[in-house]
């Protein structure tokens, strides 16, 4: 940490600690923390409300995190995302995925949308029956090649679906037979989504899916396949066809690749010009974000208070609740995209951290989760930072009263926490003063989705150049991978423990 960074941080960390309550007394919290964020013109202009006043940013703190920013070189690195510089020191990579959205190097924006077009011809040509007919898509890949898909499908395609997709990503081979039970075999395509195409519980379901085809008297299983990679090779030599092989470039990361040809099986949902307006509404957010300067830059914004909970007040956990059932996935989205990305000792320099990294990322729904965690979040002895992200616009066609009474939920835990309530009986008491966030969206259509996850994508790395570390590798998934592989190779001389284990599991080497 340079005398910068290290002066930035005392500073900060002299604040005192002022209450929700009587900051709220000081001035115009709204004006200071709650703004919009917008995309799209005329009619379908839209937005969502970014309103971060509930928590113990103040304008003194915003100055001094900004200082702290200034400091870590967050201009500049911020340009070199951009600029498509291999920020990915560890790996020499850059970290293009905002060229897939149309934001980055020249040739990277053009590689990518030339990508893009072979893609939506091939999406297209589904759609037309070119190869025959298509209902169902089982798509095999895991961790990003999985969460991103997964999440989009499920959030997009309530209303309309062109292709029944399912999302296979454990290797526990109940997940792949459930897909199986959902699909005709005569009518189902596959994706295999693996960026390296070498992960083993991709390619060993990949193989029980063409096996199953062909089982079930499908003529040519492998003229089902779609391959969604960074190693074509890989693909082609594994045996998909070269014209079914949808690469994408080496320098976008697992996390970071719905954009790329693993938002594939959204395409094939929802429709292209669905997935066109996914990107749209990521765009907005990556011009936002390269644009503006300071504490207005809302994803910025947005890890001031996460650095603010996690190194000044000690947060381990950080929650994000859904108020909208569409966005069931998203905290298992957030979880790999920022525990994946910042969960680290070490600075990008390969020097020790010298405060706390990543905090654990958890949630759910609302209202789901008010009946089973939310009493700890009021009564409990851990300081838990909330995101609450709603649509003001319903997704359900039923009486109006379910989506009024989902706000009004939202909307009144943020205001219960923050305000507490006072009882003589200690049970009865809500401490308050507990800190949350609310993004609320005109609607949740494509552009939102995009948006909101490109807002999180850009709050992990602000967060990544305050605390110096890199968040675009990922080594710490490496060791547990070696050693199941030494396993399966009939590896012994493991620890008693788990000796043992593969004793009694009858898996000895
Ligand atoms: O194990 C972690 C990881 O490398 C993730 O970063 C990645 O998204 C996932 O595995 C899947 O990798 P691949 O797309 O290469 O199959």
């Amino acid at each position: 940490m340079n005398d910068a960074v290290a002066g930035a941080w005392r500073k900060l960390k002299g604040h005192q600690t002022r209450t929700l309550a009587q900051l709220f007394a000081d001035g115009d919290r709204l004006e200071l923390l709650s703004h919009r964020l917008e995309w799209g013109e005329g009619d379908l202009a839209a937005g969502m409300q970014c309103d971060w006043s509930k928590t113990h940013l103040n304008a003194d703190l915003l100055a001094d995190f900004e200082a702290l920013a200034d400091a870590a070189g967050f201009a500049a690195k911020r340009a070199a995302m951009f600029a498509g510089e291999r920020i990915n020191n560890t790996e020499d990579r850059a970290a293009e995925h905002t060229a897939q959205r149309g934001l980055g190097k020249d040739s990277s924006v053009e590689e990518a949308s030339a990508l893009h077009l072979r893609m939506k011809m091939l999406v297209e040509a589904i759609h037309q029956g070119v190869l025959g007919e298509v209902n169902h898509l089982i798509h095999i890949g895991i961790g990003g090649s999985a969460l991103g898909p997964a999440l989009a499908v499920d959030a997009l395609s309530r209303d309309l679906s062109l292709v029944d997709v399912h999302v296979v990503s454990n290797i526990d081979g109940v997940a792949l037979e459930a897909a199986f039970d959902a699909c005709d075999p005569a009518t189902t395509m596959i994706a295999i989504a693996s960026k390296t195409f070498t992960t083993i519980e991709t390619m060993t379901n990949a193989e029980s899916a063409l096996k199953w085809l062909a089982e079930n008297g499908v003529d040519d299983p492998a003229g089902r396949v779609v391959a969604l990679t960074a190693n074509p090779d890989a693909a082609v030599a594994w045996g998909v066809d070269e014209t079914r092989v949808l690469p994408f470039p080496e320098t976008v990361g697992g996390r970071y690749s719905l954009w790329s040809s693993i938002g594939f099986p959204v395409a094939i949902s929802v429709g292209w010009d669905e997935f066109d307006q996914m990107l749209a509404g990521a765009a907005a957010v990556d011009a936002h974000f390269r644009e503006t300067d300071g504490a207005a830059n809302l994803p910025l914004r947005a890890a001031f208070a996460d650095q603010y909970y996690t190194q000044m007040r000690g947060c381990q956990t950080r929650a994000v609740f859904a108020y909208d059932e569409r966005l069931g996935l998203f905290p298992d989205y957030l979880q790999q995209l920022e525990m994946e990305s910042n969960g680290k000792s070490v600075t990008a320099n390969g020097e020790p951290v010298s405060g706390p990294t990543a905090p654990v990322t958890w949630g759910g729904v609302g209202t789901d989760a008010q009946h089973a965690v939310f009493q700890l979040l009021h009564q409990g002895t851990h300081l838990i930072p909330v995101d609450f992200i709603a649509s003001i616009a319903p997704g359900d066609d039923l009486d109006p009263a379910h989506h009024r009474i989902l706000l009004t939920n939202c909307f009144a835990q943020g205001a219960a926490l923050m305000a507490g309530e006072h009882n003589d009986d200690p049970a009865r008491a809500f401490p308050g003063d507990r800190p949350s966030a609310t993004i609320l969206c005109d609607d949740l259509d494509a552009a939102t989705l995009g948006a909101l996850i490109a807002f999180h994508e850009h709050r992990t790395f602000a967060n990544a150049v305050l605390m110096g570390i890199n968040p675009f590798d990922q080594f710490g998934v490496e060791l547990g991978k070696a050693i199941a592989k030494k396993i399966e190779a009939g590896g012994s001389d493991f620890d008693a423990s788990t000796e043992a284990l593969l004793a009694a599991a009858g898996l000895s080497g």
